[in-house]
C-alpha cells in the first residue's frame, strides 16, 4: 500500500531519529506484535499487560507509532509507559515498511518469557553521556565491585546519591549502567512506591529490597527519591511519608549488613531529602550543567541523529545556550528547531529555526520560573 500522506516524514523512535525515505518505503498493511516487557527488571509493574479492548489498543498504538519503520524481530517501545514497555514485531507486511494511519496493528498476548525480557536493554551507553566524570568514575568502581564483590570486603560501595539539576543525565547514567552490568538492576521511580493504603508503601519497599537481596549482587535505583523521602519539615504535609521514610531506613540498613546490593538514589533537590535517609548515602555525586565544550558535544551528538540536514553555527549556539541542561538542548532547542523546520516545509535546519526554539524555550522557562521541578 502506497500512501501520499506527506505528513509522515520523520518520527522519533527509541530516542533515535530515523531518516525515512518515503520514496522507497511502502506503508505497512499489517503489523503483529507481542509484548516482551520492560527493558529493566521493573519490580513494581507486572511484566504482563492485559489488553481489554483490542480496537482501542490499535488506535492508541497507531497514533504513537505512525511513521515508524517496522522490521520483523525488531522492537517497538510504548513510550507512554515508564520505563518504556517493549513489543517485538512478529510480522510486518511488508517487512521494512512504515506504519501509517491505515496500518492494522494486532497484538498477541501470550505469556512472556521472563528470562528473555531481562535481556532486552536500552541502547544507551556510558560513552553517550557527556561530562559527569565523577559519576562515570563511580560507575566504574561499582561495575568492578559487582564483578568480584568478595575482593572488596569492607571497602564495598553501598549507597550513592546522584543529585543535580533536572535534565543533567542522572537517569540516563543509570540506564547506561544497566547496559554495562551482568547483574540485575531494580529501577524504581519513587512515586510508584507510594501506595493507596497505609502499609502499602512499606510492603512495596520491603518487597523491592527482598528481591534485590535474593538476587544479589544487584543494584537498586530509586529515581526521584525526594518524592518518598521528604525532609522532616515537609512530612507534616504528607502523613504517609514518615512511614515510607522509616521503612526505607530499615531496609537500607538491613540490606547493607552483608549483601552485595548497592542502592543508588537520584534527586534534583537533595536538601528536600529526609536527613536520616540522606546520611545513609556514603557519597553524593553532583551532576552539573554542561560547560561550553560539553554543550558542543551534546549538540553534535544529537545532530548526528537528525532526520533533516542542517546548516548551523555551532559556536554561536554554544554561546546562546549557556545554562541549559542536556535535556533542554535536546528537547527544547534541537527538537523544537527540527519541528519548526518541518512545519515550515524546510529541508534543512537553520539558525532561524534555532532562534525560534530559543525564543519559545525562554517563554517556557519564564513561565515555570520558581516552580518545583
Ligand atoms: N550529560 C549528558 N550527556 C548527554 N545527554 C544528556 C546529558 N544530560 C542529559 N542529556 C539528555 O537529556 C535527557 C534527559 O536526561 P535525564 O538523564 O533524564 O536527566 P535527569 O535524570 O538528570 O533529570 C537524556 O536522555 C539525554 O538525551
Ligand atoms: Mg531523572
Amino acid at each position: 500500500m502506497k500512501s501520499d500522506n506527506k505528513k509522515i516524514e520523520t518520527k522519533t523512535t527509541n530516542q533515535k531519529q530515523i531518516k525515512i525515505d518515503n520514496e522507497d518505503k511502502e506503508y505497512a498493511e499489517l503489523v503483529i506484535i507481542k509484548p516482551v516487557g520492560y527493558p529493566f527488571d521493573f519490580q513494581m509493574m507486572d511484566d504482563e499487560i492485559e489488553i481489554t479492548n483490542p480496537k482501542l489498543f490499535e488506535e492508541y498504538a497507531r497514533e504513537q507509532w505512525q511513521g515508524l519503520v517496522v522490521r520483523e524481530k525488531s522492537h517497538l517501545f510504548d513510550q507512554k509507559i515508564i520505563p518504556d514497555f517493549g513489543f517485538e514485531i512478529v510480522t510486518a507486511k511488508p517487512d521494512n515498511s512504515i506504519i501509517s494511519e491505515m496500518t492494522k496493528i494486532k497484538i498477541i498476548t501470550d505469556k512472556i518469557d521472563k528470562k528473555v525480557d531481562n535481556k532486552i536493554k536500552s541502547d544507551i551507553r556510558l560513552s553517550d553521556i557527556v561530562g559527569q566524570e565523577n559519576a562515570k568514575n563511580k560507575v566504574k568502581v561499582i561495575t568492578r565491585y559487582l564483578e568480584n564483590p568478595e575482593s572488596f570486603g569492607p571497602w564495598a560501595p553501598k549507597n550513592i546519591l546522584f543529585y543535580g539539576l533536572p535534565g543533567t543525565g542522572k537517569t540516563m547514567l543509570v540506564k547506561a549502567l544497566a547496559n554495562e552490568l551482568e547483574v540485575p538492576l531494580y529501577l524504581i521511580k519513587a512515586t510508584s512506591l507510594i501506595g493507596e493504603h497505609v502499609g502499602d508503601s512499606s510492603s512495596k519497599i520491603h518487597e523491592l529490597f527482598k528481591k534485590a537481596s535474593d538476587n544479589a549482587p544487584s543494584i537498586i535505583f530509586i529515581d526521584e527519591i525526594d518524592a518518598i523521602a521528604l525532609h522532616r519539615s515537609f512530612q507534616s504535609l504528607r502523613g504517609d511519608v514518615s512511614e515510607i521514610v522509616n521503612s526505607l531506613l530499615t531496609e537500607m540498613d538491613g540490606i547493607n549488613e552483608n549483601k552485595s546490593v548497592i542502592t543508588i538514589g537520584a534527586t534534583n533537590n537533595p536538601t528536600s531529602l529526609d536527613y536520616a535517609v540522606r546520611s545513609r548515602f556514603e557519597e553524593e555525586i553532583e551532576f552539573k550543567l554542561p560547560d561550553d565544550n560539553e554543550r558542543l558535544a551534546i549538540l553534535e551528538n544529537n545532530l548526528k541523529t537528525m532526520p533533516l540536514e542542517y546548516n548551523l553555527n555551532l559556536p554561536k549556539m554554544v554561546k546562546l545556550t549557556k545554562g541549559l541542561s542536556g535535556r533542554d538542548l535536546k528537547e527544547k532547542i534541537l527538537k523544537t528547531a527540527l519541528h519548526n523546520a518541518i512545519s515550515n516545509d524546510c529541508d534543512i535546519i537553520t539558525m532561524e529555526n534555532i532562534d525560534y526554539a530559543l525564543k519559545s524555550s525562554k517563554i517556557k522557562n519564564s513561565d515555570i520560573k520558581g516552580m518545583f521541578e
